[in-house]
């Protein structure tokens, strides 16, 4: 058995390095560029625009993204003079290019032409002209159209030396709408058929015997659709398998770009696309065929108050480390394509970020083990849908604004960080020792959104507690799916993991008594893959696993607050609180004190096998608790862990660390005394960053 998972460790270390040797160089670590849109500038001025890039450190260039109505100007009819130009140009100033797929934007004959490949929203309005992911992915003609302008660059650039590599689309999504279409139904239903055979095993799975929803034939079934059920969903599952749908035609559609480019050109290019970090209505990991999967990130648009009083210039500290844990481990290369340049035009308001952070995101991103990162965009429009939005270059083409003055700075710090580089140094022992796992499962995002509970749920936002909870310890992490094996992992965490079956149980049992130590939470394990309660005791998938049965759960409004105590320490929560009876030889960590409850526990832990078990049954008001029960779960094990001050996040790479402040404080960053610091002071003023090896 140890054989066969080194060898397949072997082999998956294999692909890993193959993908970043053939299109990235380890010893450059990692490059940086920023878009272009030829399209929307004066050609003259191009050679200047691309020059200036390349003075300012930039190592790439991105083009063609919403240039569909430039490259097929009407069907069938391609031009290509104006990007070659451009391709010339970036190449003449030593940029190479990342080319992308124009299906973001139809052009408007192609939509006058065949309306139906229009979305339909939720509230049943038809996409318009004049916006962008408004089409079906689901629409036959969509994807004829798409195929025929795909292949048709493909080969035009099927050998260019200046292409690096392609991006499909642009941050694949309906922006959070689903997609009500008749080319949407017809799939659908398709859809339905595949997953299911007979109608009876729909029925079954969807639960219609509630409020008379039976179905007798496929053809019956409309695409559910929250806006017109106005006394609330009769299947909870049928919502489920809507979203199921709606992210597989998505990556679907991805995965069709992605084998017409592959047919077609070098192998040297890549093929990628850009997800949106933390967008749930499509799942990236549905495209683990691309080369790698990249994604888009902006951390200041008036969403975060993040940490003190200038928390919200400089966004949450999680949040970066966060992408970068959920998209390398898919195959271990990852790259940022899209990241924040300065102040942008579509948040809710848009601050200033605070000065210094966004070279700090830059060096956040390289701590990750990005191999690339490219700025959105190099020069500020002045006209369009996004004109307050900066760029790398304000509005007369040629100032560096704030952010092209901090990404120069960082650049030249690469560059110089390339002179010391040491091939495939290990990461050191104290830190690989706590390496975690982070399970994640779109399946339970979209189940929990349905049936919440409480207004106050959010598996989002749950899951991001943990994950800075497990950051502000200083470890490592991977963020996962349920198929990866966990043997690696010291330390493994399944936050509110709701939709379980016994396979997963059992292999998270083995896991444990082969030595893991395994930490579920509240909601864990109450639902089988269809989003039934088992026929059994509550939560009974769970309960011999965890040494305890969960009595009840319990949950307040929004303005009460009710007490747990841990360690002697009192803690506030309302969102969720599983009351636990531990069996004999089960630990009780934590114990509610207040309500009518009080006494119960709500954290246990318990030994099995060689490993341990903790379930975390409250979810507190803020993610102290957590912290502090997530210390004791790795010090009880063994694993030497350390405590950052709020706001602070540290990283390793390629024997190089980096610590990030995203608090409002100056703050002191604990460096051994032999470690030699390359960039800053351990002193670290807010957004302030430092290198050491
Ligand atoms: C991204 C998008 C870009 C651009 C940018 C503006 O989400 O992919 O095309 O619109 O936002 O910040």
């Amino acid at each position: 058995m140890k054989k066969l998972i080194m060898l397949v460790l072997v082999l998956a270390y294999a692909l890993i390095l193959s993908a970043q040797q053939t299109f990235f160089k380890p010893e450059k670590m990692v490059e940086t560029g920023v878009y272009y849109y030829p399209e929307a500038w004066n050609p003259n001025q191009w050679d200047r625009d691309f020059k200036k890039m390349s003075e300012m450190g930039f190592e790439f260039t991105h083009m063609a993204e919403f240039a569909w109505a430039q490259l097929e100007p009407s069907e069938g009819v391609y031009d290509f003079k104006w990007l070659d130009k451009a391709l010339e140009l970036a190449a003449k100033n030593n940029l190479k290019v990342i080319l992308c797929t124009p299906s973001a934007t139809p052009p408007v004959w192609l939509v006058r032409k065949y309306p139906e490949v229009l979305v339909e929203m939720p509230n049943g309005q038809t996409g318009q002209h004049g916006t962008r992911e408004h089409y079906s992915w689901s629409s036959p003609k969509y994807r004829e159209l798409t195929t025929k302008v795909v292949e048709a660059m493909a080969k035009h650039y099927a050998n260019d030396k200046r292409v690096w590599g392609w991006q499909i689309d642009n941050e694949p999504s309906h922006y959070g709408a689903l997609d009500y279409s008749m080319a949407a139904q017809i799939s659908f239903r398709v859809w339905l058929k595949n997953k299911y055979k007979t109608i009876e095993s729909l029925n079954n799975a969807w639960g219609t015997t509630f409020w008379s929803g039976v179905y007798s034939d496929f053809n019956q079934i409309e695409l559910p659709n929250a806006n017109r059920l106005y006394s609330g969903i009769a299947s909870p599952t049928s919502m489920v398998d809507m979203k199921r749908f709606n992210a597989d035609e998505c990556a679907s559609f991805v995965s069709m770009q992605y084998n017409i480019l592959h047919s077609i050109i070098s192998k040297s290019q890549f093929v990628t696309s850009n997800f949106m970090h933390g967008h749930t209505d499509v799942d990236p990991w549905r495209n683990k065929d691309l080369d790698f999967i990249s994604y888009t990130m902006y951390p200041v648009a008036g969403y975060t108050k993040g940490v003190g009083d200038q928390g919200f210039r400089m966004g949450d500290p999680w949040r970066i480390s966060f992408a970068n844990d959920f998209f390398r481990p898919v195959n271990g290369v990852t790259g940022v394509m899209e990241l924040q340049p300065g102040q942008v035009n579509w948040g809710t308001y848009n601050p200033q970020p605070y000065p210094g952070v966004i070279r700090a995101w830059l060096w956040n991103a390289f701590a990750g083990g990005l191999d690339f990162i490219c700025s959105y965009r190099f020069r500020q429009p002045l006209f369009g849908g996004e004109q307050f939005h900066y760029g790398m270059v304000g509005t007369d083409g040629v100032t560096e604004l704030s952010g092209g003055i901090q990404y120069s700075q960082f650049m030249k710090e690469i560059r110089e960080l390339r002179k010391i580089y040491v091939p495939n140094v290990p990461m050191p022992k104290e830190y690989a020792a706590r390496k975690t796992a982070l399970l994640y499962n779109e399946d339970n995002v979209w189940e929990t959104s349905i049936q919440p509970q409480t207004f106050q749920w959010n598996e989002i936002n749950h899951i991001t507690k943990y994950y800075s909870a497990i950051k502000s310890l200083s470890c490592p992490v991977d963020i996962v799916g349920e198929d990866r094996d966990l043997s690696a992992y010291p330390v493994v965490i399944a936050p509110a993991y709701q939709m379980v079956d016994r396979t997963l149980i059992a292999k998270w049992k083995n896991y444990v008594e082969n030595g893991g130590n395994l930490v579920l939470t509240c909601r864990t394990g109450l639902k089988d893959r269809d989003g039934h309660f088992f026929e059994a005791p509550w939560a009974d998938a769970i309960t011999g696993l965890i040494g305890a049965k969960i009595a009840m759960n319990d949950m307040l409004g929004a303005d009460m607050k009710a007490k747990v105590e841990f360690n002697g320490i009192t803690y506030f929560w309302k969102t969720w609180g599983d009351m636990l009876d531990p069996e004999s030889g089960t630990e009780t960590w934590a114990t509610y004190t207040d309500q009518f409850y009080a006494g119960k526990a709500s954290v246990v832990h318990r030994k099995l096998g060689k490993g341990t078990v903790t379930y975390i049954g409250t979810d507190a008001d803020d993610s102290k608790f957590e912290i502090a029960v997530l210390k004791k779960v790795y010090e009880t094990a063994g694993i030497g862990v350390k405590e950052l001050p709020e706001g602070v996040i540290i990283n390793w790479r390629d024997g190089f660390w980096v610590a990030n402040n995203y608090s409002s404080s100056n703050l002191t960053i604990d460096i051994p005394k032999e470690a030699k610091i390359i960039f800053g002071t351990k002193e670290l003023t807010p957004a302030g960053v430092v290198v050491w090896k």
